[in-house]
């Protein structure tokens, strides 16, 4: 691959040791320094005197799903209240769709998020809870991302039957297999955690009430690590449930929403390398009281920003109006949200290649329209991200 030397960069934000106002890369970082100073390269792209800084690592999303929830936003900013059990709605939805169908829509959002800066998605199943959709899911998911995660504990199916076939023409949802939620917590753990576990990094299970319990995420997040994968969890959205404390003693990468926390889930937090990850965008969305992110951050917890994309609790691609909410809303300042949108999101997702631009990182990066990477804070809902590189390849 061939070398590109961006000049002209207003500010240049690398969370690592790296200064300059120029850069070259490949599909890597491969130098920073003075442009006067810039050894040759193959092209040159100028950045207009705007602010560079890494592509946002969006560590938490449902994007593989059909159908849409717009009433059931509208009736909770009318007052009615989030409990999770629209998710119902879009399972029936998902099932029902085709495969090309939830491919088209998964890759529509996908370009959504990159052309708003997010060079880095996670992608979660959860939408299916049979067998075949879980697994379908995730091969949807996995042709978009390497960091997929396994969500067949998103909450117990209504139906609880086993849906056979191996495409979406060919399935038959006769078959009764499940009687009770036990056994649907068996059917997670095993089956549909086998035919999984292959198009899959990490495990996730929606741990409060009304979805799973601690002991039967303890359960499934164990069988989950069995398998090769790592575990990830979301936490105390709702409630108060016992979650974070879980996510901390299985050494989880991250716990997310934490919504609710007592002082005892921050310092179990603050002693572990569990991250909490901060989903603004579901506050925003389900008109929940946003977290205190500066209570984390003065603890000294790491702190990730995630937009949680879904149709029903936070149906936005944008890390930049994510962090503009938790500046205004959670307490961060514009620096701590960019770096926790970035580098917080790469230690939520354990990579260090990603979310910084030191030497030898990926070369994910993002040229705005503005002199300072602040103004993703000042200036809320305007479209400041002008070029997009991942691995080093424009994508936008
Ligand atoms: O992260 N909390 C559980 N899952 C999703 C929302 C799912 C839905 O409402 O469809 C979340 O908010
Ligand atoms: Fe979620």
């Amino acid at each position: 691959m061939g070398t590109l030397l961006i000049t002209n960069i207003g500010e240049l934000t690398t969370f690592a040791d790296d200064v300059g106002d120029a850069m070259i890369v490949s599909d890597r970082v491969l130098w920073i320094g003075k442009a006067s100073s810039a050894p040759a390269a193959d092209e040159v792209l100028d950045a207009g005197g705007g602010a560079v800084l890494p592509g946002f690592v969006d560590s938490h999303s449902h994007i593989v799903f059909a159908g849409d929830r717009a009433a059931e936003f509208a009736a909770r900013m009318a007052g009615e209240p989030y409990t999770g059990g629209g998710i119902r709605t879009t399972v029936a939805a998902t099932r029902e769709a085709s495969d090309s169908a939830l491919a088209a829509n998964a890759s529509r959002l996908m370009r959504e998020a990159m052309s708003q800066g997010t060079t880095t998605l996670e992608i979660k199943s959860g939408y299916g809870l049979s067998v075949v959709d879980e697994a379908r899911s995730l091969r949807i998911a996995s042709t978009l991302t390497p960091e997929t995660t396994f969500l067949g504990a998103h909450i117990v199916p209504d139906d609880l039957v086993r849906v056979v076939g191996t495409t979406h023409s060919n399935r038959t949802n006769t078959q009764p297999l499940v009687q009770d939620r036990r056994e649907y917590v068996d059917l997670v753990c095993g089956e549909m955690l086998r035919e999984c576990a292959p198009h899959a990094k990490w495990i996730d299970v929606f741990c409060e009430k009304g979805a799973f319990d601690v002991d039967e995420a303890r359960v499934i997040l164990t069988a989950g690590v069995k398998a090769g994968l790592m575990p990830r969890i979301h936490a105390n959205q709702l409630t108060y449930s016992g979650a974070v404390q879980l996510a901390v003693e299985l050494d989880c990468a991250s716990a997310d929403h934490c919504t609710f926390l007592t002082d005892a889930d921050v310092s179990a937090l603050a002693s572990s390398s569990t991250v909490a990850t901060l989903l603004p965008g579901c506050e925003f969305s389900t008109r929940a009281p946003y977290p205190d992110a500066r209570r984390l951050i003065d603890a000294g917890v790491g702190v990730a920003l995630a937009t949680d994309c879904n149709p029903g609790s936070s149906f936005t691609s944008s890390m930049p109006f994510c962090i503009a909410v938790a500046v205004r809303e959670m307490r961060l300042t514009p620096r701590e949200a960019i770096e926790a949108a970035t580098l917080g999101g790469a230690k939520a997702l354990r990579r260090n290649d990603i979310g910084h631009l030191g030497s030898g990182a990926q070369a994910d990066l993002i040229i705005l329209d503005a002199p300072s990477a602040l103004h993703l804070a000042y200036r809320p809902g305007v479209p400041l991200v002008k070029h997009v590189l991942h691995k080093g390849v424009r994508v936008r």
